[in-house]
């Protein structure tokens, strides 16, 4: 089958691909547009590794065709720093040591944003709650969390 034309918007920046149509946005991402910063862990929508935002929405893109970014708005990892700026969250991701081998970091980073987006004072549950999602192999959820909290706090002013 021939491939199909799809005109997105990743990272705010217009794009667009030829995917064939069962390719997963993931596969788009990493193979096609050459952003490796989203992770496969599974493939099968338990891990949340491929974290990224459709629309705004969270979701997984390795449950997400290639297609279904025509005409929305895609934000990955990559496009979660300010050049060399880093988002207040990748900033206290380092200095809490919030990551060991890396692999769910960005999954992590992307849910974490989306959870400060709706809630910008969650409490350590709703925390863990949002990141349920996201499975951490190194098992460092509870640097993850405070890392998460004191990005919250700064990001209030508070
Ligand atoms: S790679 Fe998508 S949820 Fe694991
Ligand atoms: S830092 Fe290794 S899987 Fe999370």
């Amino acid at each position: 089958m021939a491939k199909q034309h799809v005109v997105t918007t990743l990272n705010g920046n217009s794009v667009e691909f030829l995917c064939d149509t069962h390719q997963t946005l993931l596969e788009v991402l990493r193979d096609e547009l050459h952003l490796t910063g989203t992770k496969e862990g599974c493939g099968t929508g338990d891990c949340g590794a491929c974290s990224i935002t459709l629309n705004g929405r969270l979701v997984c893109s390795c449950l997400t065709l290639g297609v279904e970014a025509q005409g929305k708005s895609v934000e990955t990892i990559e496009g979660m720093s300010n050049g060399e700026n880093l988002h207040v969250l990748q900033r206290k991701f380092l200095e809490h040591a919030a990551l060991q081998c890396g692999i769910c970091t960005p999954g992590v980073l992307v849910a974490a944003r989306s959870l400060l987006e709706r809630n910008s004072d969650p409490t350590e549950t709703e925390v863990r709650f949002w990141l349920a999602g996201n499975l951490c192999r190194c098992t460092g959820y509870n640097k993850i969390v405070e890392a998460v909290l004191d990005a919250a706090k700064e990001m209030r002013g508070a």
